[in-house]
């Protein structure tokens, strides 16, 4: 049986060793981590590892996933494209936090080009702690779905 608190990891060549500090930090929070790979530093393509790290989550089998490339962007945009998944890039605990609160954010990204290992491990800290306020902010989640869909 799947737990309820499994989280996907994945990243390009650019951010393997912070994901790595990332799968520790994550699993001495209490949670069950899927890591995708890649495990070699060979030069890759993010928008492969963030639409399958998606995949996981939108099909179910993981709760929520976390990505990972040199800036955070290129695959948050590529997990972005898969149905289901709100994935935001954050590089401060508040919008971590947020994101969870307010967007039901399924997917965290982060630039391992852009913040250090320290902050990048309470932003995951942030992000799987909070949860989210329902209520108005339900009405404009599902409104991100598409026009009409509230
Ligand atoms: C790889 O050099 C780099 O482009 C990638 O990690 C990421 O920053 C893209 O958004």
């Amino acid at each position: 049986m799947s737990s309820s608190k499994r989280v996907v990891l994945s990243s390009d060549h650019a951010a393997i060793e912070l994901r790595l500090a990332v799968a520790a930090h994550v699993t001495s929070l209490g949670w069950e981590v899927v890591d995708i790979g890649p495990t070699t530093t060979e030069s890759t393509h993010y928008p492969l590892h963030g639409q399958a790290a998606a995949e996981r989550v939108a099909s179910g089998d993981c709760t929520l996933g976390i990505i990972l490339c040199g800036t955070g962007q290129g695959i948050m945009m590529a997990a972005n494209k898969v149905a289901g998944i709100r994935c935001g890039v954050c590089s401060d605990t508040f919008s971590a936090r947020m994101i969870r609160q307010h967007n039901d954010a399924n997917m965290l990204s982060l630039g391992a080009r852009v913040i250090g290992e320290g902050l990048a491990l309470d932003i995951v800290e942030a992000f799987l702690t909070a949860t989210f306020e329902g209520g108005r902010h339900a009405t404009r989640v599902e409104m991100i779905e598409g026009p009409g869909q509230a």
